[in-house]
């Protein structure tokens, strides 16, 4: 049984009387212990999927059409779209924490760094006094690899770098304890030395304490060796799910084929950015038929006969080998 079960997941926005599908039908797990790498370019229902684990998608203008959210923790399973209000606050505090790409987005400019790790350290409700809340700030500030943590806990978030700012973040979301992470993007706002830091500490944490991370990324050269699984989207689809290794060598789905041709190569950095010819489509303007028709180079190479499927029908995702999904009508 695997710890978050995500089964069909639709979610709308209802948008000048019209509902438009952020998210269609996606199916994915996530083990105690694993990290997830989510991919896909922007607007395809990444971040949506995410906040939807707890319940974070504002309604209105979002709503949550189907499908379940089931997360198991030791004998209790939380049913997520149906939690009562005591329940979901029970589950938001302690089973899923957050970090985003902008830091601004969770440190409050105006209370210093240690105060807000303090936050998440009360509002477990295991430690009520200073003393213990001090000894804790301090350790995890050690943990996400902050010299002088003494000093740095009295910083305001201004006074801090870009990358340090990423790492009192994840201080916080880890003074929480959840069991699991859920980091959109947190890398993207950074340069490329901090980059692969904050990763190596992603990695080094979920070593350590068997915490279970979503890493949500448009690049797939950072889940080639950071993650165990990976699920593709597209336009609001799971196009395509396996181990990270199967998706990097034998990938199935077209567009993940053109995202993995689309990857920087480090020898190659002077070389202009290879990116997919056209634009994902807006949840306004979904085709009928499979949403990657128009940018598909599989489809170019098919018979009109054939291309008359992908243009009238949504794909089912199937099971094509062991462990590895895939949304199209003609990949093997
Ligand atoms: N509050 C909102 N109101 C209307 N549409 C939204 C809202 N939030 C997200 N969307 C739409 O949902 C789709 C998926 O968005 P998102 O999950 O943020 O994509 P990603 O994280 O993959 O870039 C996009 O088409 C986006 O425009
Ligand atoms: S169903 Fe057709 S358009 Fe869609 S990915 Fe497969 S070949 Fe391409
Ligand atoms: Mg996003």
């Amino acid at each position: 049984m695997a710890m978050l079960d995500v089964k069909d997941l639709s979610v709308d926005f209802l948008v000048e009387g019209r509902k438009l599908p952020a998210v269609s039908n996606a199916s994915f797990s996530v083990e105690k212990g694993e990290i997830l790498a989510l991919v896909g370019e922007s607007g395809c229902g990444k971040s949506v999927s995410c906040m939807a684990l707890a319940r974070l998608v504002p309604e209105p203008p979002g709503v949550y059409s189907g499908g379940s959210i089931t997360f198991h923790h030791e004998d209790k399973t939380y049913d997520v779209l149906s939690l009562d209000k005591k329940n979901l606050r029970e589950f938001r505090r302690h089973r899923i924490s957050y970090i985003f790409q902008e830091p601004s987005a969770s440190l409050n400019p105006v209370f210093r760094v240690g105060e807000q790790i303090a936050e998440s350290i009360y509002l477990r409700g295991d430690v009520e006094d200073e003393a213990t809340a001090r000894k804790e700030i301090i350790s995890v500030l050690k943990q996400v690899g902050i010299a002088e943590p003494e000093q740095k806990m009295l910083c305001y978030p201004h006074e801090l770098s870009g990358g340090m700012q990423q790492r009192i973040m994840i201080a916080m979301a880890l003074a929480s304890k959840p069991d699991l992470l859920v980091a959109d993007e947190p890398t993207t706002a950074l340069d490329v030395t901090i980059q692969a830091q904050i990763l190596e500490l992603l990695r080094e944490i979920r070593g350590k304490s068997g915490m279970s991370i979503i890493l949500v990324t448009h690049n797939l050269g950072i889940v080639a060796d950071m993650a165990d699984n990976v699920v593709v989207m597209y336009a609001g689809h799971v196009v395509e799910c396996a181990t990270a290794k199967t998706i990097m060598q034998e990938p199935l789905h077209p567009y993940t084929r053109a995202l993995i041709s689309a990857v920087p190569r480090l020898q190659h950095q002077t070389e202009k950015l290879s990116t997919i010819p056209g634009n994902v489509p807006s949840p306004a303007n979904y085709p009928g038929g499979c949403r990657f028709f128009g940018r598909c180079q599989l489809a170019d190479t098919l018979t009109a006969d054939k291309q008359a499927l992908c243009i009238s029908t949504i794909p089912e995702i199937q099971e094509k080998r062991k462990g590895h999904s895939c949304r199209c009508h003609y990949s093997k």
